[in-house]
């Protein structure tokens, strides 16, 4: 197969002329982590110019490559790893899901313990070295896919394992070569900020990326520095594995400036949840060192109060940092001297152009939301205002989503959001409030059928919230399992300009058991012609 792949002198792949395979693509990808040469995919004898070259093959760099070519022009990728999809599939979105699955299974197991069917799981530990593991052995044939699909199905042009670097707005240079291209798409993405604390250097201090590049040993007791996203879905991964973990946050949980519309009501369910499972949540707190055990490896996180400026040390051998990440805008802002906010991030317009001419910037880099939806989505934006279609992009407003052992999803207003903007507000929730969750087993549907029969509160929630005079519903909240296709159309009919009202809901078609039960609870409400809460 070597020869395959080897045409010039073993030294520089070029894989343009040949027909590639999966198979093929897994083995080459491997081979070509260990080295440095890059890969082509250049059609030499296409004298046209391109119209984009994307410098980044992440979710962003992709999509918009993707839409391009589907739209008749010429593109180029370039990507400094080996294969293309960016770090969702690398080490961030992919690996969170696989440990958010693992989760929600060890939690049943540990909720249902000699129970049923179910075998003694007090002391159940899962390794979530094995986890790391399994994910780094199978990512992969996503990789191999991504680089296969996007060349024999998708016709793009590609350099791969290699840096881009950027020369002017036209002009980029790969291993000595330059390409030259009508517009330029910056995708590179953002990278992890450590506090700025003594010990991040330690062994045993991880953060998402060196989780899964490094881990070397068993952790035994976690602390998480970091209230948000990662924080809330690795921390509770690593306590269904038993490896008890305590959270620490300067805010309370969730109410981090990236996160907005979180309902008050699905925040303190979703954090009762956390601690009902034994993890340790500390608000109100900031870190002030991780101190080592004079051989190198972290023993303790001294932590500081913020009120009373009181210090505390948790013990543990495993941090991991969730402190949420930057964008990598330096190299642009020196060569091409785009405009930069505070944070980094790359100021862009709604078509994602950036304050230079034909340099367009999308993903991660522009900074929040860092989301795959406006990653790829702002690849196509580009994309189509390369090809001479205005195209407005608008991501201030979007659904939302995350796990702790459950699937945690929102979009439009909070209830109190709501409460302020308008004076008659309704909301539709599973438990009502008022009524303790004991006594009633819903929202359950698939994932929590079992948990209605023997531990009705942990079925989960939903509230939907809407305003009583339009009859207009404003804003959705769930916290259970399956209910993020729902939330996708929710967010689209929403975003209608005549919205959708509770009528036009409760007149769906819902399939017994839904997830979320909006369509049957609006249908309960929506005969009367003043509304009130259920
Ligand atoms: C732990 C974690 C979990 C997440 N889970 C989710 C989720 O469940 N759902 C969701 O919507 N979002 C999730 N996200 C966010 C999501 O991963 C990002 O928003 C998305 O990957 C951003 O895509 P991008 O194209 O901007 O950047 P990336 O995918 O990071 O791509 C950037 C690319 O640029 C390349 N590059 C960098 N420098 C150069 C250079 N000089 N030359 C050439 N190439 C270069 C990199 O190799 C990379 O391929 C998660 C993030 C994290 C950290
Ligand atoms: N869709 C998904 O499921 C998903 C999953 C994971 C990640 N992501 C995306 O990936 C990005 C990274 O996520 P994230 O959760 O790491 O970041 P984030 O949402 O930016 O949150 C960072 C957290 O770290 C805290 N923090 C920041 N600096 C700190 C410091 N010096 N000391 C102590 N605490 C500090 C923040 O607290 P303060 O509020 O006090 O600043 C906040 O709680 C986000 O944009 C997120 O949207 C998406």
């Amino acid at each position: 197969m070597r020869r395959l792949w080897l045409m010039q002198g073993g030294m520089l792949v070029d894989i343009t002329l040949t027909k590639t395979t999966n198979f093929q693509w897994r083995h080459l990808i491997a081979d070509y982590e260990k080295k440095s040469e890059p890969i082509y995919n250049v059609r030499r004898d296409d004298k046209r110019k391109y119209d984009a070259i994307f410098v980044g093959g992440g979710a962003g760099g992709r999509f918009g490559s993707g839409y391009l070519r589907a739209r008749g022009g010429r593109q180029l990728i370039v990507d400094r790893w080996p294969f293309l999809g960016g770090s969702c599939p690398h080490l961030a979105c992919v690996p969170h899901h696989l440990f958010s699955e693992a989760a929600r299974e060890l939690d049943l197991m540990r909720w249902f313990s000699g129970k049923l069917w179910f075998p003694d799981a007090t002391h159940l530990r899962a390794s979530i070295l094995q986890m790391v593991q399994l994910f780094k052995e199978g990512r992969g044939s996503a990789h191999a896919f991504m680089n296969w699909q996007s060349k024999e199905q998708l016709d793009l042009e590609y350099i791969l394992n290699v840096p881009a670097t950027v020369i002017d707005n036209h002009t980029i240079e790969v291993a000595g070569e330059r390409f030259q291209a009508d517009n330029l798409v910056l995708g590179t993405g953002a990278e992890t900020v450590f506090p700025n604390i003594p010990g991040t250097d330690l062994h045993g201090v991880y953060d998402f990326v060196s989780l899964i590049e490094e881990l070397d040993f068993e952790p035994q007791r976690c602390v998480i520095i970091g209230g948000s996203k990662v924080a809330i879905e690795y921390g509770s991964f690593f306590q269904a594995a038993g490896c008890p973990t305590t959270i620490v946050a300067r805010k309370p949980l969730m109410r981090t400036a990236s996160l907005h519309h979180v309902d008050e009501d699905l925040r303190q369910y979703v954090v009762d949840g956390m601690c009902k499972r034994g993890m340790q949540i500390l608000e109100g707190v900031e870190p002030v060192a991780i101190k080592g055990d004079g051989n190198g490896n972290a023993k303790e996180v001294i932590i500081r109060n913020m009120q009373d400026g009181s210090e505390e040390s948790l013990a543990c051998d495993f941090v991991f940092i969730g402190t949420g990440e930057r964008p990598k805008s330096e190299h642009y802002r020196e060569v091409l001297g785009v405009a930069v906010g505070e944070k980094g991030e790359i100021l862009v317009d709604k078509h994602m152009r950036t304050s230079v001419p034909n340099v367009y910037a999308i993903g991660d880099l522009i900074g929040p939301p860092m989301e795959m939806f406006k990653a790829r989505k702002g690849g196509m934006t580009a994309a189509r205002n390369i090809m001479g279609e205005p195209y407005e992009f608008d991501w201030t407003d979007y659904p939302d989503f995350l796990h702790s052992t459950y699937e945690i999803t929102w979009v439009g207003l909070s209830e109190e959001e709501a409460k302020q903007r308008y004076d008659n507000v309704v909301v539709i929730q599973m438990p009502p409030k008022g009524v303790p969750h004991e006594d009633i087993p819903l929202p359950c549907a698939e994932g929590t059928m079992l948990y209605a029969f023997m531990y009705p509160e942990l079925t989960g929630f939903q509230k939907a919230v809407v305003e009583g005079n339009s009859r207009r519903l404003l804003g959705f909240h769930h916290v259970g399992f399956g209910a993020k296709d729902a939330f996708q159309y929710l967010d689209y009919l929403m975003r209608q300009p005549e919205g959708i009202t509770i009528d036009e809901m409760g007149n769906m078609n819902e399939l017994f058991l839904n997830p979320e039960h909006f369509i049957q609870l609006c249908r309960l409400r929506a005969g009367s012609p003043n509304l009130r809460d259920l």
